[in-house]
């Protein structure tokens, strides 16, 4: 059932460059919750700076992953959107929390394992303490629900735990953090479909929610439609554009039509890769119009932003408060 009259946290990463892989994801999924839910949405800016950056360009990706949300159709007057370190409330917590919570299990999740792989010449505390701030983020607000991706459910199991510990020391007090799964499909790579789509590949996986008409169509034509090397039908190119088609198509006859072709193998791409760009274009136009009207307003964005902090504040400092008098801080 679609969650109604619930309190429903996320956030994402300022990396740069949503693509749709981002949009059909998470960032659809978090327009629709807002008609019916109590929403806070942040921009995770602490969490970025784990790894190695460059502060002038985290800047504008804070600004412009705020920008994102806003054009994707997240609405201030229905949702709190706001930048977590404008919430100090967030580092306080964490420290908090940092008290209660095991090394080892810290050491244990496959992300941290990853990123010290990856970093290896800047391995510092905060990549190890990554999901104690997300706990933070999370519990400040004791949301209902947590629509993140299958990436993070490990990170949400430690905060389980971390919440468990904490109601059997002080007392209860958090509920355990749920996470929300909508049926999304997994959108792939353009060109190596067996893997989910990720800037990290390189821009010609990706379709960016910036990527202009021209654009698009290029990256449809050059995307692989064999079956990417294996026997499984579910891993084919072929088949990720047509699951994208059918995500964002309303036209069920066509739909039906396309996937009949496909079953019986004569789904001509030099026909339907074309009207998969166009069909992508027409979700893109309106986010980008929107998109560029509000990198024209930054102030207008800012209000926004601190509008957000303020609301969020008012919440986060009362469950911070009543954390610390339970922890028998005076
Ligand atoms: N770590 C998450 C990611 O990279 C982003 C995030 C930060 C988050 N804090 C969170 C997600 C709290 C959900 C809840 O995707």
């Amino acid at each position: 059932m679609f969650p109604k009259n619930k309190i429903i946290f996320s956030a994402m990463q300022p990396t740069g460059n949503l693509h749709l892989g981002n949009y059909l994801g998470a960032l659809k999924n978090w327009v629709n919750l807002q008609k019916d839910n109590r929403c806070f949405f942040c921009v995770a800016d602490l969490h970025a700076i784990t790894i190695p950056y460059e502060p002038k360009e985290l800047t504008k990706k804070v600004f412009e992953l705020a920008v994102d949300f806003l054009a994707a159709g997240i609405d201030p007057e229905k949702s709190i959107l706001f930048v977590q370190s404008h919430v100090p409330e967030h580092s306080e917590l964490m420290w908090l929390l940092n008290t209660i919570t095991p090394i080892g299990e810290l050491e244990r999740m496959t992300q941290y394992k990853d990123k010290i792989s990856e970093h290896q010449k800047s391995i510092n505390a905060g990549l190890l303490n990554y999901p104690i701030l997300m706990a933070a983020d999370i519990l400040l607000y004791q949301p209902d629900l947590i629509p993140v991706g299958d990436d993070q459910t490990q990170h949400i199991e430690l905060i389980s735990d971390i919440v468990r510990r904490f109601n059997n020391t002080f007392g209860d007090y958090f509920k355990e953090p749920k996470v929300y799964e909508a049926t999304i499909p997994r959108v792939m790579s353009l060109l190596e479909p067996t893997k989910k789509m990720s800037k990290s590949y390189g821009p010609n996986h990706c379709l960016f929610l910036a990527d202009e008409p021209e654009v698009i169509r290029k990256k449809i034509a050059k995307a692989v439609t064999d079956e990417g090397g294996g026997k499984n039908e579910k891993i084919s190119g072929g088949k990720n554009l047509l699951q994208l088609f059918k995500v964002l198509s309303d036209d069920k006859n066509l739909k039906q039509q396309l996937e009949n072709q496909y079953r019986s193998g004569e789904l001509k791409y030099s026909e339907f890769k074309p009207l998969l760009a166009e069909t992508i274009i027409k979700l893109l136009t309106p986010i980008q119009e929107k998109r560029k009207e509000l990198i024209a307003k930054p102030k207008e964005v800012e209000k926004i932003l601190r509008a957000g902090r303020d609301q969020a504040r008012l919440i986060a400092g009362k469950t911070l408060s009543e954390v610390k008098e339970k922890m028998g801080l005076l």
